[in-house]
């Protein structure tokens, strides 16, 4: 069991796959480099396979892959249909920009993906690209559809609202939930990344939103969540889907964190907040390689910081966290 040194049960591992992406978000790049990984430091499939395999044994229940863009590296759903293998692995999602999803969608859910949450931080094919950086709006609802047709359930898509820019489209975004069973995340933006474009002026907090809903909408009716993230989730009335808010700023929800991440090079994150990393790369290469990464989880642990810190931003970009 993993538990850390303030008592909260750590049972979610995010994995970056991989820190390349076919996007170039306005948000997650950066002014200092668009480096990226070399190959060789990025963990192999089977590499990868054994530290969730470990972290599955000491107590981890849920696996989310994101990136960079997860459907960018070759054989994800490979790598899914094993994952999907492990006992005692009761969810497997993954975070993505939706863009290759449509082509992907029935292969990912006949390899045993459980749950898909799509990025998408604007209606308009002209805001989009210009917060992306390509114009692939209808790429992006082309895999929504498909999420829903194949079955997926919730689909969640995410907005990362930043003021003046595309706050204006949130409604818009809201009323996708009236028709159809999306549940449409607004998430506060996060200071991640050295180099990248956060300035006090763009942040919003989500409270507002809630309140534009709200006056817009009607009340809101708290719903039931499906999933282990920290959006507080509600119904428009009358709505198909739900409204979530994601308030990592404003309120956090570092008191009932349960989640580690894993970078695509097999560095443990402790904290989305917190550049400090313990990198597993070695342990894989010991003789007994099961109880070396073993008891590194049970040591990194511990180290977890007790909530996140925006004194010291952090330096890796997003792009290889994985959000
Ligand atoms: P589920 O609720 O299980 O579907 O997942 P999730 O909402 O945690 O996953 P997703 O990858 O869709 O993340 C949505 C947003 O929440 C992203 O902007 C993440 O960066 C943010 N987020 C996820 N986990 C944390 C966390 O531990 N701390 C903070 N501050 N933000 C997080
Ligand atoms: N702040 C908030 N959310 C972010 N994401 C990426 N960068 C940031 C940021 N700086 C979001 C992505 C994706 C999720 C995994 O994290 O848009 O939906
Ligand atoms: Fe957990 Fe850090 Fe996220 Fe807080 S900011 S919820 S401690 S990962």
């Amino acid at each position: 069991m993993l538990i850390d040194s303030y008592g909260r049960k750590i049972t979610y591992l995010r994995v970056s796959v991989t820190d390349r992406c076919n996007l170039r978000c306005f948000y997650c790049s950066s002014k200092d480099s668009f480096a990226k990984l070399p190959p060789e430091k990025i963990l192999s499939y089977e590499e990868l396979y054994q530290i969730i395999k470990v972290a599955v044994s000491l107590g981890v229940k849920r696996v989310r892959l994101t990136g960079g863009e997860p459907l960018v590296r070759k054989d994800l759903v490979s790598f899914v249909a094993a994952l999907a293998q492990i006992p005692g692995l009761e969810d497997l999602a993954l975070t993505t920009n939706g863009i290759l999803f449509a082509s992907m969608a029935l292969d990912l859910k006949k390899a045993g993906l459980k749950r898909v949450n799509i990025s998408l931080d604007a209606i308009t094919p002209q805001k989009y690209k210009e917060i992306c950086g390509i114009d692939a709006l209808n790429q992006v609802l082309a895999g929504i559809e498909k999420a829903l047709e194949v079955g997926f359930s919730p689909v969640k898509i995410n907005m990362v609202v930043m003021r003046g820019l595309n706050d204006d489209e949130a409604i818009e975004m809201a009323r996708l939930t009236l028709k159809e069973p999306l549940e449409v995340r607004f998430i506060e933006f996060m200071p991640i990344g050295s180099g990248a474009p956060w300035e006090e002026d763009l942040f919003m907090p989500v409270s507002e939103i809630e309140k534009r809903l709200k006056e817009v909408f009607g009340e809101l009716h708290p719903a039931s969540k499906i999933g282990a993230g920290p959006a507080k989730v509600f119904t428009l009335p009358g709505a198909k889907g739900s409204v979530g808010f994601i308030s990592a700023i404003s309120n956090h929800f570092c008191h009932k964190c349960n989640r580690l991440r894993l970078t695509p090079e097999g560095r443990l994150r402790l904290c989305l907040f917190s550049d400090e990393e313990i990198d597993l790369r070695p342990f894989l290469n010991q003789k007994n390689p099961q109880e070396a990464l073993k008891e590194a989880f049970l040591k990194a642990i511990q180290r977890k910081p007790s909530q996140r810190s925006l004194d010291t931003s952090p330096k890796r970009l997003m792009r290889s966290i994985g959000g």
